[in-house]
């Protein structure tokens, strides 16, 4: 840490207050605010725009330059020669594995694919048609249920098979999701699969067919995984890190990451990009739209465009429009109506002086869906692929918490604008 200073005039206290600013590896440095409390003084940053709530070694995200660094290594170089079981290790472990490492962490996943039987009657309680991503939320959490040999989050060891297990069966439940849905019967693991084709075989195959992976599916499903795997202290890493904070069990924090990436300003936002592409229907509805969404007015927002940190395009996109490409070839849908949409409404949108002035580039969202899609995967299963890669940048940052000596429990504090005390009034005096 530096040993800059700051020195803050605070004219109701007719005194200077002197703050340190610290100095991370990159990006932007901070102010320790801390000895404000003592002066009765808080700051105020609704929505955390000015706010680093952690220190973290995990991702690193350059949003002027878009750029997206995962344990130092760049997205792009991930997506292209690493794999997403891979990655995995490198964010939970800070290094790539040796050939050796790897063999042994693919076979820990593998050893925990499965969920327990009694799973099975959680998902019996739910409405055919109730959305995957609440029968995710609900299902995650009650992973809490079980391992109980396991529940000492002070012990490195069972913090590691918490987060094993979660990553394994985070394809299984979301599989599971969709057959439950689609009123087709779960299928179980195979484990001589990769993990993306494990994932693909469980939700598409059918104990009637003979199944065979598609190897171009399957490497676009793995990039898809990676792309999502982390991404700093995002709203529902944010959210998992602050359940976390009060030592509260692991899935249930998970869970708790999985209601916060559902909405539609987060995760929830591939689905809203399909279901806004769907809306717009024809090209020449285009401009309509790009209006709407200029409009300070009207709540209509591009869905898949902006983003808080990115200021410029989502390196995540580039590497996304790439495989969208890939997969529509490989299904035969190049002259996809809904890619045709995107692709002008991004020209629209990068052309367009207020998306130019408010820096609003396509985000990770804006082709996932269309990709998703193409391979078969219904929108409303659009985040519950979203929720299953971002587990294992959840489990991450929780476990980064957890085990740094003296973490504290998070406790924001606030600006009080409401009544000052006032007496109790009686019924008849009302
Ligand atoms: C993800 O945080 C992460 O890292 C998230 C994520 C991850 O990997 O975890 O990257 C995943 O959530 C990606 C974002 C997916 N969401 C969407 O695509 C939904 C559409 N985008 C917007 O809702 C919005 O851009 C957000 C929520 C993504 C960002 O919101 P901010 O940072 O609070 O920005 P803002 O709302 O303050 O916007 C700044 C200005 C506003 O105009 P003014 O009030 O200054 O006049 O830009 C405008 C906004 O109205 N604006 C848009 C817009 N996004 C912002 N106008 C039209 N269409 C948009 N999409």
């Amino acid at each position: 840490m530096s040993d800059k200073k700051v020195l803050l005039e605070i004219p109701n206290l007719d005194e200077k207050v002197e703050l340190s600013i610290h100095s991370g590896t990159l990006g932007q440095e901070v102010v320790d605010i801390a000895p404000l409390a003592k002066k009765g003084l808080f700051t105020f940053d609704p929505g955390f725009v000015a706010t680093a709530s952690c220190e973290s070694k995990i991702t690193f995200i350059d949003g002027e330059n878009g750029i997206l660094l995962y344990r130092g290594y760049p997205i792009e170089q991930l997506a292209e020669k690493s794999d997403y079981l891979e990655v995995c290790y490198l964010l939970m472990n800070g290094e790539l594995p040796s050939p050796e490492q790897k063999q042994k962490f693919t076979r820990q996943i593998l050893n925990h694919t499965m969920v327990h039987e009694q799973i099975h009657k959680f998902f019996t309680g739910f409405r055919r048609d109730a959305h995957p991503m609440s029968v995710m939320v609900g299902t995650v959490g009650a992973l809490s249920s079980f391992y109980h040999d396991a529940l000492d989050i002070t012990q490195p060891e069972h913090r590691e098979i918490a987060a094993l297990r979660l990553i394994a069966k985070m394809p299984t439940l979301a599989a599971m999701c969709y057959k439950y849905y689609i009123g087709q019967p779960f299928t179980y693991p195979q484990n001589d699969l990769s993990y993306s084709e494990n994932f693909l075989y469980m939700m598409f195959s059918v104990p009637s067919e003979k199944w065979q992976p598609n190897p171009v599916l399957a490497k676009a499903m793995d990039r898809i995984f990676i792309l999502h795997a982390d991404h700093e202290q995002n709203a529902s890493t944010s959210t998992v890190r602050l359940a976390g904070s009060s030592g509260a069990n692991p899935f249930a924090c998970i869970a708790s990451g999985i209601a916060a990436l559902w909405g539609p300003a987060h995760g929830g936002a591939n689905e809203a990009v399909l279901d806004m592409l769907m809306e717009i229907g024809d090209v020449k509805n285009i401009p309509k739209y790009i209006e709407k969404a200029r409009d300070r007015n009207d709540p209509f927002r591009l869905m898949g465009f902006g983003h808080r940190v990115y200021k410029n395009y989502d390196p995540r996109a580039k590497v996304m429009r790439e495989t969208c490409h890939e997969v529509l070839k490989e299904v035969g849908k190049t002259n996809d109506p809904l890619l045709e949409i995107a692709l002008e409404l991004e020209r629209y949108a990068l052309e367009d002086e207020y998306f130019i002035e408010k820096k609003l580039y396509p985000n990770v969202d804006f082709y996932s869906g269309i990709t998703l899609n193409a391979i078969g995967i219904p929108v409303n299963m659009f985040t519950v692929i979203f929720a299953l890669a971002r587990a294992v940048g959840w489990v991450t940052h929780w476990n980064e918490m957890v085990s740094t000596p003296g973490f504290r429990i998070g406790r924001p504090r606030q600006l009080y604008t409401g009544h000052d005390q006032r007496d109790y009034i009686d019924e008849n005096n009302r």
